[in-house]
């Protein structure tokens, strides 16, 4: 049995690392074990123009504690006053990688999203041409769409048609969770993405519901079927290039996810990676958990993969992780995935 393994140092292609308080106490989970990541530009009010971009990057790299590196990839957040020309001056300074779209209302601090395409298209077109990813949130909003269907019927009714549209615009299918939606990104050719999140590689709809509500395993897009599971798991340890890590880590304070109307999002960012070695062990691929974690986001983005390593260790006993961390904003809860666990992070 493998008791060791060494990876290229992995990035996280979708993580939420939030403003103030709480982006100081999440960024050093991530930054201790990934090199880079996208960084989400849902803040209140959302990250608009390259301006507020390079601001919020320069906020990130002050709350970075000293000896610690990362780099923030940084993201636009697209709304129907996106000026194309503010975008493609972002994208050819270096500074901003990718744009996300939000469908207005369909997440947290969605409400600045996209209602209609149409009024975005002389950006899409844009981005089309100087090769910029556009993130997608792909879920309708819809309410008569029953939310287990949202991502499907995105897939069928938006991200199809688009595609068709503009067939240079390269997407990122960001957190899939269905088997539709991993069978549509590997037909996609090469222009189509698809990220991943541990925890939807871990937990299915029972596990939010059944014996009780459990809010810290509710996220969006909400976790469907077993079936489904099963298929984001075959697809992360595949290998194949349109899949990789995006974590999509989602810090809320404790108090606000154990709540009437609780937030949604999973906080994976401390345990992703052993939890990440056990799901590749169990399906017997931990010889791809390189191509997924480190090796095919940089691909799809154009960008060099990391030269440092890192290395993972199956311990005898299962290994501790902290149940909360705690942040000058209040406790939030880390993604317990209900096993145990073996692997960890070597210092
Ligand atoms: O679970 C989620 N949390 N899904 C999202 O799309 C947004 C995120 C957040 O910002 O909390
Ligand atoms: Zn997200």
């Amino acid at each position: 049995m493998t008791q060791h393994l060494i990876l290229r140092r992995p990035d996280d292609w979708h993580l939420h690392l939030r403003d103030g308080a709480m982006l100081k106490g999440v960024l050093p989970e991530t930054a201790r074990h990934f090199a880079r990541a996208i960084i989400m530009p849902n803040l209140v009010p959302p990250v608009v123009t390259t301006a507020q971009a390079a601001a919020y990057r320069d906020r990130i790299l002050q709350a970075l504690p000293d000896g610690m590196a990362f780099e923030p990839l940084m993201t636009l957040y697209l709304t129907e006053g996106t000026d194309p020309a503010d975008v493609a001056a972002g994208a050819a300074s270096g500074l901003i990688k990718a744009v996300k779209l939000y469908p207005a209302g369909a997440t947290t601090n969605s409400q600045s999203g996209v209602r209609n395409l149409d009024a975005v298209m002389p950006v899409l077109e844009k981005m089309a041409e100087i090769g910029l990813p556009l993130c997608t949130h792909g879920e309708v909003t819809t309410p008569e769409v029953d939310i287990f269907d949202r991502e499907a019927v995105f897939i069928d009714t938006v991200l199809d048609p688009l595609r068709r549209r503009l067939p240079e615009l390269r997407v990122v299918m960001e957190h899939i969770t269905t088997r539709e939606g991993a069978d549509y990104a590997a037909e996609g050719g090469p222009n189509l993405g698809a990220t991943i999140t541990t925890h939807h590689l871990i937990i299915n709809r029972n596990h939010i519901l059944a014996g009780g509500i459990k809010p810290h395993y509710y996220c969006l897009p909400v976790a469907k079927r077993e079936q489904h599971r099963l298929a984001l798991r075959a697809a992360a340890t595949s290998g194949k290039a349109c899949y990789f890590l995006g974590t999509d880590s989602a810090p809320h304070v404790d108090a606000l996810k154990e709540h009437a109307c609780g937030c949604a999002g999973c906080f994976t960012a401390t345990n992703t990676l052993p939890l990440l070695a056990h799901v590749f062990e169990e399906e017997d691929a931990l010889n791809r958990l390189e191509a997924f974690a480190s090796l095919n986001g940089p691909a799809f983005y154009r960008l060099p993969a990391n030269d440092a390593t890192i290395r993972l260790v199956r311990q005898p006993a299962a290994q501790a992780f902290p149940e909360k961390i705690f942040t000058e904003a209040g406790p939030v809860t880390v993604f317990n995935p209900g096993f145990p666990v073996h692997w960890s992070v070597e210092a």
